[in-house]
């Protein structure tokens, strides 16, 4: 991989990365598309990487489906799938890694411990490997893509952090690797996030901007879909991630909901048309 991103470098080519975890589905594609129409060659990395994974999350049972991954990014015109082996990434002695201080900590870090860590030590690794002139990742994971470019910023690389928009099913689920653990049943109940989101709007658009309220909001929606757990529903600063008590800057409306056992997340972005204007402008 080194060999071939260097060959490009030395063709002065603009690489584009857009590092996965594989279970590839639409969501993963536009990521490619939109590499694809601003680099040449496109890498993809397809790395379950178990640093990321508490002990007790679904590391062991996470979806691989290499084969048709690997098609689908063919059909889809990737120059290179990267695809390293855990001992490759990871070999004995392996004792370096990234950490944004803060950040990591709060919302999906709290519940899920060192999950960060493990986002940003291997995004750091799969930049280093391939130096890309951009890498794409999902608004989909908010704080995900929030850390990373925070990495990128403070750590001086060269790469530029592209966040696209999350791709959804017809009926508003955010598409995710983890919706194949959910049966038909839980797939209806997990429209829930979405129709959270939804309710939140509505509110916002006709003029609630105190986060109680919008709060209350969420979880009457949530509280109303037996299936669903709810495991933190916060308006939170879009920059710093703290909490907000009244949304009058851009921020997130984050979801982090159990539906049976399968946890989903899912956002709204929402921001003033302009600096001192009343509307908002929302992005699913
Ligand atoms: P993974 O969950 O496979 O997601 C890979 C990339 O696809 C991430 O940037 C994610 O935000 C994006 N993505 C996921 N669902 C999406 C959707 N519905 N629409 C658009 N983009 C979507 O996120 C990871 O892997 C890992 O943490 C990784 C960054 C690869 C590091 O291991």
């Amino acid at each position: 991989m080194k060999e071939a991103a260097r060959q490009a470098r030395a063709e002065s080519r603009i690489i584009g990365l857009v590092p996965t975890m594989g279970a590839l589905h639409a969501g993963h594609l536009s990521l490619i598309e939109r590499a694809r129409r601003e680099c040449s060659p496109v890498i993809a990395s397809i790395f379950v990487n178990p640093k990321q994974f508490g002990p007790n999350e679904d590391f062991s049972k996470y979806p691989r489906t290499f084969e048709s991954d690997s098609e689908k990014l063919q059909g889809a015109g990737v120059d290179f799938l990267f695809a390293p082996e855990p001992r490759e990434i990871y070999p004995e002695g392996f004792a370096t890694y990234v950490n944004v201080d803060g950040l990591s900590d709060r919302l999906e870090g709290r519940a899920r411990p060192g999950h960060f860590r493990g986002v940003t030590t291997v995004v750091m690794k799969l930049l280093q490997i391939v130096q890309p002139n951009f890498a794409y990742f999902g608004r989909k994971d908010a704080q995900q893509s929030r850390l990373i470019k925070q990495m990128a910023r403070d750590l001086n690389l060269g790469a530029e952090i592209v966040v696209c928009p999350p791709v959804r099913e017809a009926d508003g689920l955010a598409l995710s690797s983890r919706n194949v653990y959910l049966n038909a049943e839980e797939g209806k109940a997990a429209t829930v996030l979405y129709r959270a989101l939804e309710a939140t709007r509505t509110e916002l658009a006709a003029g609630v901007r105190d986060a109680l309220q919008l709060q209350a909001v969420l979880q009457r929606t949530l509280g109303a879909e037996r299936r669903a757990r709810v495991d933190y529903a916060e308006i939170v600063d879009a920059e710093s991630f703290e909490p907000v008590v009244r949304m009058s800057k851009p921020c997130y409306v984050l979801l982090a909901v159990f539906i049976g056992k399968t946890r989903l997340i899912d956002n709204l972005y929402v921001e003033p048309k302009s600096p001192d204007s009343e509307d908002l402008v929302f992005q699913f």
